[in-house]
Formats: C-alpha cells, structure tokens, sequence
C-alpha cells in the first residue's frame, strides 16, 4: 500500500474508534429509527406521553418521528404510512380507534419486518403486535368505584344515595376495564338500593362518551339533570376520565351545584391532568386516578429498545389482553388514586409537577 494511503487509513480508523468509545462514554449505543404515533393533542395526556418517549429514545440514540393525528382515525393511518416510507424500525401506537384503520398499515409495517408496540390503549384484531406497555386497567375503575364507596360511606351509611354514571369512548378497549373496574365495586349496591340511578342508564353503552368528549359528557348531564333531579340530588358521579369530568362539573354548576348549601356530589377522574388537579385543590373534582406517563413512557422505550436488540422485553402480564387475534404480552403499571389529601406527596413530592404550575 501506498504510504499516504496506509497513513489516510490509520487516521480514519483512529477517529471512527474514537467516535465509538465516546458513543459508549455518553450512553449512545443506538442508532434505531422509531415512530410514534400518540391520538391527540386535545388531551395533556397524550402530549405528555409523546414527549417523555422521544426524549428518553434519543437519550438512547434513537432517531424519533412523534406524530399527533387530531382524534381522526385516517390522519393515524396516514401518519403511520408515512413513518413506514421513512424506514422507521419499529412503531410505538397509541390509537385513536383500537378496532378500526389500522389493519392494512399494520400488516405492512409487519411484512417490512417493522416492530410494533401498542402504547396505552390495545390494537385489537392484528396479530402482529408484539407488545403492550399500559397500566392496569380494571384497577383503575376499581380505584373510582372504591372512591366513591369510600366518600359517600356506603358500607356503614343507610343511604338511599343517587349516583350516575359515565364511561369513556366504547372503541377504545380501556374504556371497558374502567367501567368493570368501577362496577365491581358499585353494581352490589346498586343492586341492594343503596345506590340509586334515576336515571336507570346504568349499561356500559347508555354511558359512553364517543371520543372520551367533554362537551359530549356536559350535554349528557345537562339531560340526566332536567329530565331526573328537578326535585332531587345527585350525590355522585362515576366519571372514567378528567375531561369529562370538567364538562359533567360545568353542567352541574349551571344548575346551581356547587353553592350555598348545595354543594358538588363526589365526582371521579383519571389523568391527573393540570385543570383538574386544580379543579381538586378547589374543591369541584373530588378525585382522579394518577397514571404518571414518565413511567409508561419508560416501558415502552425498554421494550422497543429489546425488541431492536432481538431481545425479550419484561412483561408482567400474558393473560388478560387478548385482542381477538392474540393475547398481547403485557406489562401493567399501578395507577394512584389522588384526591385534596395526597396530591401534594404524589404530583409534587415525584416531580411530576411544579407547586407553580398548580398555582401554589
Ligand atoms: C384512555 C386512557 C386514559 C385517558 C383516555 C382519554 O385510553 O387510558 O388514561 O387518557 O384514554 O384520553
């Protein structure tokens, strides 16, 4: 070899060592390709989960596409198409429809030898996922229903107490779990009078809240309130998430709730989103169900990260979410009940927000 060739050599095999050892100095072992497809920017939530996930990603070298599809199902699609075009190597989905439009893209992504990850909410029908980080589900509506059995002293009061109940959106798979969840702890005593629904709507589907929508929940309650409580009191509110929670809490004032001697029944949630933390520290949202999103972001990126390596990923679950085409390994993460009393040590105390965020 020519001398100022063998020179050229060394030098560039010099700087591609040094690039490698500095790679490991500062934790970057990857160099992946990852899309992740969040539903909605309408909700915290969602933008919170995208966030953690494309940070902790890149911590580890990944390259991230994060995409929002504004709730419309075909924007989901469309997006996920796109990330598939781009070379993405495997997909972390939270979709806006668990049932509908996205089985031909999914099939696609599989036959390209994409992975995919469903995030929070199950893919159902497709057998190509290969995991599932969430939290546990029915725990978070046996979290609601005990709550409410708890504040209203079902177990030691007579009663007869008034209650109405709300479900989240029935194409998404959790919104089943939290209203089971719910009822396994109410049903007994709405079935022993001791809780009434005037209303008498107390199946999953005369619940339902299409899109988890608050103005959807707001106009529901509106009807429930003029047609069954002109001359009675509702005394609580089954409600599987916090943005319906605002809009169940805006109709209940309209009517006058929440003043004077009238106050607001006790009312459930899930998210701990800002407003209705704040909502809490207030006093008009009793409670809602923390599920802190820096935790399940982490699942999902260590599963995507094992699954690029070839590897398992943890799962603690591999009975309960079958999703019509397989039974989806899983890992479910506890939820928190927060109300007035813990907020502080568990929103505060863990970082997940400021005391100036929530106006302290
Ligand atoms: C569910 C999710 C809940 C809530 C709801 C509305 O799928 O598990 O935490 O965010 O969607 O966005």
């Amino acid at each position: 070899m020519k001398k100022w060739l063998y020179a050229i050599t060394l030098v560039s095999m010099l700087v591609w060592l040094t690039a490698c050892s500095s790679n490991q100095a500062s934790g970057e072992e990857s160099s992946g390709y990852v899309g992740i497809s969040m539903p909605t920017k309408s909700s915290e939530r969602w933008v919170n989960d995208g966030e953690n996930m494309a940070r902790q990603f890149k911590e580890l070298g990944y390259k991230v596409d994060l995409q929002y599809a504004e709730d419309i199902i075909e924007n989901q699609a469309a997006q996920i198409e796109n990330m598939i075009t781009k070379g993405v190597e495997v997909l972390v989905i939270a979709p806006i429809d668990g049932q509908a439009g996205l089985t031909n893209v999914l099939e696609r992504a599989h036959k390209l030898g994409i992975k995919i990850i469903t995030y929070d909410r199950l893919i159902q029908n497709s057998k190509y996922i290969d995991y599932y980080a969430t939290f546990d589900n029915f725990e978070v509506g046996v979290q609601q229903g005990t709550y409410i059995e708890e504040k209203l002293g079902l177990k030691e009061e007579e009663g007869p107490f008034n209650i109405e109940l709300f479900a989240g959106s029935p194409d998404d798979n959790n919104a089943y779990f939290f209203f089971d969840g719910a009822m396994s702890i109410l049903q007994p005593y709405i079935d022993s009078g001791k809780l009434v629904v005037k209303s008498g709507q107390t199946k999953f589907n005369q619940g339902a809240t299409l899109r988890w929508d608050g103005a959807l929940a707001q106009s529901r309650m509106d009807n429930l309130l003029s047609a069954h409580y002109s001359s009675e009191t509702v005394h609580a509110v089954l409600s599987p998430y916090d943005g319906i929670s605002i809009g169940i809490i805006s109709s209940l004032k309209g009517v006058g709730y929440g003043k004077g001697d009238n106050p607001l029944p006790v009312i459930t949630g899930q998210d701990a989103e800002l407003a209705s933390v704040k909502s809490i520290i207030r006093g008009e949202q009793t409670q809602t169900v923390f599920k802190d999103t820096r935790k399940l972001a982490e699942k999902a990126v260590e599963m995507a990260d094992a699954v690029l390596k070839g590897e398992k990923a943890e799962v603690n679950d591999t009975n309960t979410y079958d999703n019509g085409a397989k039974v989806v390994p899983a890992y479910l993460l506890k939820p928190l009940s927060v109300d007035k009393s813990n907020y502080e040590e568990l929103l505060i105390d863990s970082g997940y927000y400021t005391k100036e965020q929530l106006g302290k």
